[in-house]
């Protein structure tokens, strides 16, 4: 691929932070987006050292006209763009009950819709040009979906099946897809997340803290997969074999599987964190 523009939503932080300081240090001329106007200028100004010409734009996912600003934007400044990725997203636990319907449209909004708002105004855009690149970030939640997340799966999980959709429906107008699924990694999305009760939201928040890969090498995960034209992008090796399992493995015995291993992480949950 010999592109060097690249757009991200939620390119303020996290993830969308190091992508955008992976890209950057590539060479690449970077454009943000975020709903945190405030982050994005931060997060523009350290880029500006390795990519002078980038950009940040304020850009809310739940707003259709913001995206479309952002691509007229890079069709007037930058006669295009070669690699979209939607990125933004947020995370809600809770169970079946607890979460409510008010819960379930805003992740929804951002998750999904946010995701399907990016393809359908990029799309276009990339067409004009003769191809592109979108890049969607799921995660591991959208393959392998465990309890007390049902609103977060669903979301990750259309946002696979959307990826797989446009895998085969773009590819004759030479525009690719990628959807990047990572199990837990260290970023702010426990503190912007919603939870329906004190013990979900602190387990998810020690399993975002506590991860033991942080955005950096996500994103340059990303980066070398992306160069490399990959479908998806599975992450951690753990959580890649556990998908495996669940592919070619008998479903009871997939699920026997997942209960042990949950069993084992409620009692490592339980452990007081070690000292740093
Ligand atoms: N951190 C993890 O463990 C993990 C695991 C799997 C997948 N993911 C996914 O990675 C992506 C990035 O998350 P992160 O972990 O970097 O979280 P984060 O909270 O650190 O960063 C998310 C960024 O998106 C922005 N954002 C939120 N809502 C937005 C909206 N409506 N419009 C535009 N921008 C918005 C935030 O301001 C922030 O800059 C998300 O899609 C998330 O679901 C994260």
């Amino acid at each position: 691929m010999g592109g060097q523009r690249i757009f991200i939503t939620g390119g303020a932080g996290g993830l969308g932070r190091a992508l955008a300081e992976c890209y950057a240090r590539a060479g690449w001329d970077v454009c943000i987006g975020d709903l945190d106007v405030a982050r994005c200028a931060e997060t523009l100004a350290a880029i500006r050292q390795h990519a002078p010409r980038s950009q940040a734009l304020a850009c809310d996912v739940r707003r259709e006209e913001d995206l479309q600003a952002a691509a007229a934007w890079l069709k007037d400044n930058w006669q295009g763009v070669d690699v979209v990725v939607n990125n933004a997203g947020v995370a809600q636990m809770g169970g079946i009950e607890e979460a409510t319907p008010a819960d379930w449209q805003w992740i929804v909004d951002i998750n999904l819709l946010g995701v399907v708002r990016g393809c359908r105004v990029f799309v276009p855009l990339l067409r004009a040009q003769g191809g592109g690149w979108i890049v969607n970030v799921a995660s591991m939640a959208g393959l392998l979906h465990m309890p007390h997340a049902a609103a977060y799966n669903a979301t990750k999980a259309a946002v696979v099946a959307l990826s797989e959709t446009l895998q085969l429906e773009l590819a004759p107008d030479r525009i690719g897809v990628t959807v990047v699924c990572p199990a837990f990694f260290r970023t702010a999305l426990a503190q912007n997340m919603r939870a329906s009760n004190p013990q979900l939201e602190k387990m998810t928040r020690r399993l975002v803290d506590r991860a033991r890969i942080g955005p950096d090498e996500i994103a340059q995960l990303v980066f070398t997969g992306v160069a490399r034209g990959a479908t998806h992008i599975l992450t951690h090796p753990e959580a890649r074999r556990l998908w495996w399992l669940k592919r070619y493995l008998p479903y009871s015995w997939y699920l026997a599987l997942i209960r042990r291993q949950l069993a084992r992480m409620e009692a490592r949950m339980r452990r007081p964190a070690a000292p740093v």
